[in-house]
C-alpha cells in the first residue's frame, strides 16, 4: 500500500471517528430529554469514535511526516509542527482525548462538547477550503458539524428503535424531523457554497471533479432515504405503531449510516488523492 493510499484510509477513519463521535455529543444534547435511555446510550458511539479519531490522527500525523522526509528528521518535525497540518492535528487529539476521557469518568459533559468542537474546527485549519480563506474554513467546520449532528442523531434513533416505547419513540421521531430539515437543509447550502469556491469554471474532467460527483450521488442516496424515512415510515410508526414499522424505520436507519461511511470514504478520497487546483 502507497502512503497516499494509507493518508486517505486514515483520513476516512478520522473523518468516521470525529463525525460518530462529535455527532453523538451534539445531538445528545438536541433531543436528550426525548431520546432517554437512547441517548445515554450513546456513551459507546462517543468512546469509540473519539478513540478511533484519535488513533488515526496519530497515523494521519506519523505519515505526513514520514512522507516529508522520516519521523525524526528535523525538517519534517517543523514543517508539520509550525503549520496548518500540525495546528489541526493537535485540535484533533486535544478533541478527541477530552470527549473519550469524559466519556469513560462520566466526566462533565461540558468537556465532550468542547472536545466536539475542536475536533470539527480542525476541518476549518487545515484542508482544501482551509486553504482559500477563512470564511471557507468556517463553512466547512459547519458543513462537516451539521453532517455530524445527523449521524450522530440517527446512532440515537437507531437505539430507540429498540429501547422507546412506541409513543416515546414517535415522540423522538417528531422533534428529530423538525430540527433535522432545517441542519440537512443547511448542511447542503454549505456544501453548494464549498463547491462555489473551490470549482472553478469552465468544468474539466479532472479527478476532483469525479469523486465530488461520487459524493454528490452517494449524499443525494442518503437523502433520499431520509425522505422515504419522513414521507413513508412515520406515518406508518403514527398510525399503527407496529413492530414491522419499527423494524423497517431500524433496518433504513442502518442503511442511512452504511451509505454515511460511503460519503465519508469519497470524501476523503476527495481531499487526500485528488486537487481542486489541479
Ligand atoms: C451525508 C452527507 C455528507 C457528509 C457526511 C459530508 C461530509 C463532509 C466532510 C467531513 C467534509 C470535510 C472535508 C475536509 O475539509 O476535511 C466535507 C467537505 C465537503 N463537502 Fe460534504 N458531506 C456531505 C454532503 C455533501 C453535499 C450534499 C455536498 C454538495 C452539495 C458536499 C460538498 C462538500 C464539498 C465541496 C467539500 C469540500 C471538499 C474539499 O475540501 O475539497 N457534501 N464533507
Amino acid at each position: 500500500m502507497t502512503l497516499e493510499v494509507l493518508a486517505a484510509l486514515l483520513k476516512w477513519l478520522l473523518y468516521g471517528g470525529a463525525l460518530a463521535s462529535a455527532g453523538a455529543v451534539f445531538a445528545r444534547m438536541a433531543l436528550g430529554v426525548q431520546a432517554g435511555e437512547a441517548g445515554t446510550a450513546m456513551c459507546r458511539i462517543i468512546t469509540a469514535g473519539a478513540g478511533l479519531a484519535t488513533a488515526a490522527a496519530v497515523g494521519t500525523t506519523l505519515v505526513l511526516l514520514t512522507r516529508l522526509g522520516g519521523i525524526f528528521e528535523s525538517g519534517a518535525l517543523a514543517a508539520v509542527w509550525l503549520g496548518p497540518a500540525g495546528l489541526a492535528a493537535g485540535l484533533q487529539l486535544g478533541g478527541g482525548l477530552a470527549m473519550l476521557l469524559s466519556s469513560i469518568f462520566n466526566g462533565r459533559f461540558g468537556w465532550s462538547l468542547a472536545g466536539a468542537v475542536a475536533m470539527l474546527a480542525s476541518f476549518g485549519i487545515s484542508g482544501h477550503a482551509a486553504s482559500l480563506n477563512v470564511p471557507s474554513g468556517l463553512i466547512v467546520v459547519f458543513h462537516a458539524a451539521a453532517a455530524a449532528w445527523w449521524l450522530g442523531a440517527l446512532f440515537i434513533l437507531r437505539r430507540a428503535c429498540i429501547a422507546l416505547s412506541n409513543v416515546e419513540l414517535l415522540c423522538l421521531v417528531r422533534r428529530f424531523s423538525r430540527l433535522a430539515e432545517g441542519i440537512i437543509g443547511a448542511m447542503v447550502a454549505a456544501g453548494v457554497l464549498l463547491i462555489l469556491a473551490l470549482v472553478k469554471l469552465p468544468l474539466e474532467l479532472t479527478p476532483y471533479l469525479v469523486a465530488l460527483s461520487a459524493k454528490i450521488a452517494l449524499a443525494g442516496a442518503v437523502l433520499a432515504l431520509a425522505v422515504y424515512n419522513r414521507l413513508s415510515l412515520t406515518p406508518k410508526l403514527a398510525s399503527s405503531g407496529h413492530a414491522a414499522a419499527r423494524r423497517a424505520l431500524g433496518l433504513t436507519i442502518g442503511i442511512e449510516i452504511a451509505v454515511i461511511a460511503a460519503v465519508l470514504a469519497a470524501t476523503a478520497i476527495l481531499t487526500s488523492l485528488t486537487s481542486p487546483h489541479q
